[in-house]
């Protein structure tokens, strides 16, 4: 067991549940953060029943104080932070014409803001660390606009990518790393949840390798975007898109 410890936003299920699991079968210690307080709790709990190597904080990524108050937690718990994945996110389908300022700010709060707000807690106390390393989970959308029905996802997307390169300028010479994943569409409870089935045959079809993106593959690039190791990636965003797009 290291002694490195992250947090992961949105770790209650899905993607960020799965990057949870890599980071503890790979020893570190985990904090899931989530709105989804009692599922990160039952994850937590399963992960390590004593809460020795992980535990479950309570945390809106709409509200900056969320994430200052998860900082101090964790320092006051394990006595430092090396990791964070942003990788809460959330949208609704809408038609481009139709999206509300309400739903529009909504979306953007929840993939944007999340990303600016986690980037500056986490970033200047890595920064002053002179260690630390950031992992955005951006979006295929965020490239190349998505559908019609998820404008404001994929502009919140898209700021996410540019965030990154921002804060991985602002901070690499201070030991930090910023950098994005970019997942097409993954094998996951959400995508076969929103997604009716005839129609994800068609997106199925329309992917390169021919069937949907791996969960645990995101995972384990973000573990090694974590790494010591891994001072030379910096500000990139890493395409997992099965050949969707190519640039
Ligand atoms: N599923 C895919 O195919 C896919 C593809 C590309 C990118 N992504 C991105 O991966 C990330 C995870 O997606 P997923 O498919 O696992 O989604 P999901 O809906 O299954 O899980 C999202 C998690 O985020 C939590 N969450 C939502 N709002 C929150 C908030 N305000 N504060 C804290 N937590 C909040 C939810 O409770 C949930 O646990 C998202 O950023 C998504 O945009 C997913």
């Amino acid at each position: 067991m290291s002694n490195r410890v992250v947090i992961v936003t949105g770790a209650a299920r899905g993607l960020g549940a799965v990057v949870a699991r890599h980071f503890h079968c790979n020893g570190y210690k985990v904090a899931l953060a989530d709105i989804a307080i009692d599922a990160a709790h039952t994850l937590a709990a399963e992960l390590s029943a004593d809460q020795e190597t992980a535990c479950a904080i309570e945390l809106d990524v709409t509200r900056k104080a969320d994430f200052e108050a998860a900082r101090d937690a964790l320092i006051g718990r394990w006595g430092h932070v090396d990791v964070l994945v942003n990788n809460a996110g959330a949208s609704k389908v809408v038609p481009v014409m139709e999206i509300t300022a309400e739903q529009f700010d909504q979306v953007i709060d929840i993939n944007l803001r999340s990303v600016l707000f986690g980037c500056q807690v986490f970033g200047q106390y890595f920064a002053d660390r002179g260690a630390g390393r950031i992992v955005n989970i951006a979006s295929l959308a965020g490239q190349n606009g998505g559908s019609a029905t998820g404008a404001h996802y994929a502009a919140a997307k898209g700021g996410a990518i540019t965030l990154t390169k921002v804060f991985a300028r602002d901070l690499a010479a201070r030991g930090v790393t910023v950098n994005a994943i970019s997942p097409g569409p993954l094998d996951l409870p959400i995508v076969h949840e929103s997604v009716p089935a005839d129609k994800l045959d068609t997106v199925i079809a329309s992917i390169p390798v021919g069937r949907l993106g791996s969960a645990d593959y995101v995972a384990q690039m973000a573990l090694l975007l974590a790494s010591g190791d891994a001072y030379f990636a910096n500000g990139a965003c890493w395409d997992v898109n099965g050949g969707l797009y190519m640039r």
